[in-house]
């Protein structure tokens, strides 16, 4: 397979989002926008992913991994000029280089191994991704010769007449032979009512030095969406979250109401789990099999859950790992803690773990019942098979022994089974 390396555009400043957060930062189910397009750039197998920064660099820089080369733009003189930044490090380079931005997380990689694909076969200086929609305004436009032959990108403020309805857009993704893309760049003028240097210019370019460029629409046309606007940020959230859970789905985990459920792309769900309505669950949480959770749940990162658990109604859950079979019903907080398996939650359950500075662990061992509204006060340990009566507050630094039975404030051991 021939090499081939990615350049993110994701300098701009993101004016229409009114925000002091760099917009390729905002998260779209619970990770940085950018990092859709970084794991698409990884996903067709990438050798080097340029990101080119410019509006707060470091802050960007910092949020992402290592592996990535910034690349800073000075001034944003546009996209073009984008490109232009990180031109220095492809001086010698003569494969293909795939030119993203940051701010379309619906991309998928399939999409664009596609365009990969008809890019090398066809032999084209240029190929492109375009889409069709409802409400083509602000995207640039694409026009065609009556053959179909692809002439040039209108952007939306230089659009006149006819050009306005058209509605195949740019998306923004475009697959270059490496030597033409650098040799054509300095050609392209500063758009005269912007003063900015357009990329979208070089396909005019390349037509009329008679190079090969082509344009592939997405058949999902949601895959085009850019985000400008919190208005867009909040749908392309939520078309994310969709195929989030129609992935789940296919996996074997019931949804009861897609509508109404919230699932990270980093989190990972067993077989015959259910999930029930109004359920949260965020970062990096396993579940695994046979689980049912919610409705009314919140899962939060750090938290792993095994096998044939029962998180119930107006429950959180975070940082904390939950053994097999156990069952934690009803209104229950459970922070910084490691429970065994076959452990029962009563309802009302709190651990406190936190104490105004550091946040505690609490250990719950196999078997152990915890009554109705009892408070933990990290850290504790309760041994395996010891009860904890209602309404009890085992305190800070407390060692319960295995199979004892406590009760009180503080509680206090009153038997121990045998
Ligand atoms: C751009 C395209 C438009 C396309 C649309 C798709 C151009 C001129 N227009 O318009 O045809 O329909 O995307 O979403 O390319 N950026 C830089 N440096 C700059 C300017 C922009 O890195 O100096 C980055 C931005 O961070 C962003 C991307 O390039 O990630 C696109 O810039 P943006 O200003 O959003 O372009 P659009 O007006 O949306
Ligand atoms: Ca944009």
């Amino acid at each position: 397979m021939k090499e081939i390396r990615s350049i993110i555009l994701a300098a701009g400043k993101g004016t229409r989002m009114k925000s002091s957060i760099p917009k390729v930062l905002h998260p779209i189910c619970g990770r940085p926008m950018i990092q859709n397009v970084i794991d698409v750039a990884r996903g067709v197998g990438s050798s080097k992913v340029y990101c080119v920064l410019g509006h707060k660099s470091s802050s960007v820089a910092e949020a992402l991994s290592d592996d990535l080369i910034c690349v800073e733009q000075k001034k944003l003189l546009g996209t073009a000029d984008a490109v232009k930044a990180a031109a220095t490090f492809l001086k010698s380079y003569k494969g293909d280089v795939l030119i993203m931005c940051g701010d379309t997380p619906l991309l998928s990689k399939q999409t664009v191994k596609s365009i990969v694909r008809k890019h090398r076969k066809n032999k084209n200086v240029c190929t492109f991704l375009t889409a069709v929609v409802h409400d083509p305004q602000g995207y640039g436009r694409i026009l065609r010769k009556e053959n179909g032959a692809v002439v040039a990108i209108r952007e939306d403020k230089d659009a006149v007449g006819y050009e306005k309805e058209i509605a195949e857009i740019n998306v923004g993704v475009y697959c270059f032979h490496a030597p033409e893309l650098f040799k054509v760049l300095n050609e392209i003028k500063p758009n005269a009512k912007k003063k900015e240097f357009y990329l979208t210019d070089i396909v005019e370019l390349y037509t009329e030095k008679k190079l090969k460029v082509d344009a592939i629409e997405t058949e999902d046309a949601t895959e085009g969406l850019g985000v400008n606007t919190r208005e867009d940020l909040a749908n392309c959230e939520q078309i994310l979250r969709r195929r989030i859970l129609k992935e789940f789905m296919l996996q074997g985990v019931t949804i009861s109401d897609p509508s109404t459920t919230y699932i990270d792309s980093s989190v990972v769900i067993g077989k015959d789990t259910i999930i029930r309505p109004y359920t949260f669950i965020e970062g990096d949480v396993r579940i695994g099999d046979d689980c049912q959770i919610g409705p009314f749940a919140r899962i939060r990162p750090g938290s792993k859950i095994g096998n044939g658990v029962e998180i119930g109604n107006f429950t959180e859950v975070s940082r904390t790992k939950i053994g097999d079979q156990s069952i934690m019903k009803h209104f229950s907080f459970l922070g910084d803690s490691i429970i065994g398996s076959k452990v029962n939650i009563g309802a009302g359950t709190v651990t406190a773990n936190f104490d105004g500075v550091d946040k505690n662990t609490t250990r719950v061992a196999d078997g152990a019942f915890i009554g109705s509204d009892a408070i933990l006060i990290s850290p504790v340990k309760i041994g395996k098979n010891a009860i904890v009566g209602a309404g009890s507050v085992v305190t800070k630094d407390k060692t319960i022994p295995d199979g004892a039975v406590v009760t009180g404030v503080p509680a206090q051991i009153i038997s121990r089974k045998k």
